[in-house]
């Protein structure tokens, strides 16, 4: 640990001298990062801590060019070669059942099921859930997607409208917009649903790419604005079939006997698992705390697949998944209410750091982050609680997660959701530091992604 420990400290110092009075302010209500790990160590001596950094290679863009997982390109997923070592190092073989509670785009039930090993996917966006049902349906025979290909005209004009509750004149040149309707049309008309979902992912993936928006992460405009030819969204709907149907035949051949998948587009929170105490493992990615909207971020995609038809329709979907920051206020209101579910001193720790820098702090959006925050925990505990319930004793799980700073609050996340784990039942074993990330008002503040290992 010396050389994170080493860059930690440095990196609190900087922030704190970039950042005048900051730590007078706030300092008797904070922990930096090296602190919370050593404290950490002394509490849970059995837990070991890794240094691994890149060792692992959990970004998706490193999927881009692989058979199946390059349909889509879902940033918050994680890649092929960290969901294959790690069912290497949990010694999962064909007969074993591993779970993504947070599946997204199937990154795992893909993986899996390439190796022969049985998967469950449980994913509450329906958009994403369209890629992950697309991604392991491999009875489809690819010649008929082709045919299928073949018999579409793409001649105007549209007789169908664009989404209504997005803006999308300001998002796609007219003409361009004209083609995107077109094939959306020529997509809807299939009457097989079996077929019809390929091209659904290939439609989604032009829209992105043919519009005047970029995602890095966040979804916003281009700031020059980008000058798309009106045949773009053609070539591109057909260059993604037809990886389609190229990784569909490889895999077809090539996987003698693919494991089975079964998905559900439920919330992981609620969710009875059947297989109770028959899943060997989990391996997963949670929405990290106060990180990332995935409705505001895809709705794109979801307003386009027509999986909402307004913005109330987007803010209730908001609402069901694990926390973000965009979270309706109605809701947290109605959760505060509610007899708290963890007691856990770190989170109590961290809620009342915050709480001051609520007033202290000049133009922040919400006055409900202490809320939030134990929301957050909650929400992990009763998925951990599901899991555990479908998982045998002796059953693995690599969680993968990244620590916030909020207001100017550190939180260790990974670590409390260990510490979670542990209030759930579960034995920890390890947290493997993989990846670092700026943060702060300055991006000077180095927070940490993590694989935590524990088991039942
Ligand atoms: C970090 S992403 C997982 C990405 C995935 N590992 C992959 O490779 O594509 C987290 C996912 O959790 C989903 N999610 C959030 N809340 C959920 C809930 N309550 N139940 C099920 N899924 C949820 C989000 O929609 C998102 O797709």
């Amino acid at each position: 640990m010396t050389v994170l420990q080493n860059s930690l400290r440095e990196n609190v110092a900087r922030f704190y001298s970039g950042n005048r009075g900051l730590w007078d302010e706030i300092g008797s209500h904070f922990k930096d990062p090296e602190t919370y790990l050593h404290e950490f160590k002394l509490r849970y001596p059995e837990v070991s801590m890794d240094l691994a950094l890149g060792r692992r290679g959990l970004n998706f863009a490193l999927n881009k060019t692989r058979p199946m997982h390059r349909w889509s390109s879902y940033l918050e997923g994680f890649s092929e070669a960290f969901v294959d070592e790690t069912i290497k190092q949990f010694r999962l073989k064909p007969g074993n059942l591993v779970l993504d509670p947070f599946a997204g785009s199937g990154t795992v039930n893909v993986c899996a099921k390439m190796q022969g090993i049985d998967s469950i996917g449980i994913e509450i966006g329906p958009t994403v859930f369209r890629i992950l049902n697309a991604k392991v349906s491999w009875h489809t025979d690819p010649k008929e997607i082709l045919s299928k290909f073949k018999e579409m005209t793409f001649s105007g004009p549209a007789r169908i409208q664009p989404p209504v509750f997005l803006d999308t004149e300001r998002q796609f040149q007219p003409q361009v917009l004209e083609r995107i309707l077109i094939i959306k049309e020529q997509v809807q008309s299939i009457q097989d649903p079996e077929i019809r979902q390929f091209f659904e992912i290939a439609f989604m993936s032009i829209l992105l790419p043919c519009s005047n928006l970029k995602r890095s992460p966040s979804i916003g405009y281009i700031r020059e604005k980008r000058e798309v030819s009106p045949m773009l969204p053609l070539c591109l709907f057909e260059e993604k079939v037809g990886q389609i149907v190229e990784d569909l035949h490889y895999v077809r051949e090539k996987v003698e006997k693919p494991g089975t998948c079964d998905i559900y587009n439920v919330d992981s929170k609620e969710f009875e698992i059947g297989n109770l105490h028959k899943v060997d493992a989990v391996i997963t990615s949670p929405p990290y705390l106060n990180s990332f909207d995935y409705v505001g971020n895809y709705k794109l995609e979801i307003g386009w697949m027509d999986d909402a038809e307004s913005t109330g329709e987007l803010r209730e979907l908001r609402d069901r998944m694990v926390l973000c920051d965009n979270v309706s206020r109605t809701m947290i209101r109605e959760y505060s209410t509610k007899p708290r579910i963890l007691d856990i001193d770190w989170i109590d720790y961290v809620t009342a750091a915050v709480r001051p820098r609520m007033k202290e702090r000049l133009g922040i959006r919400r006055s409900d982050y202490p809320i939030l925050i134990r929301k957050y925990f909650d929400d992990i505990f009763q998925v951990l609680t599901k899991m555990y319930e479908a998982m045998r004793k002796g059953g693995e799980v690599a969680w993968v997660v990244g620590d916030s700073l909020i207001l100017d609050v550190y939180i260790p996340t990974d670590l409390i959701t260990m510490i979670v784990a542990k209030a759930v039942g579960f034995q920890l074993v390890r947290v493997e530091i993989d990846r670092v990330r700026r943060s702060g008002i300055r991006r000077t503040f180095i927070l940490r992604e993590s694989i935590l290992y524990f088991k039942k």
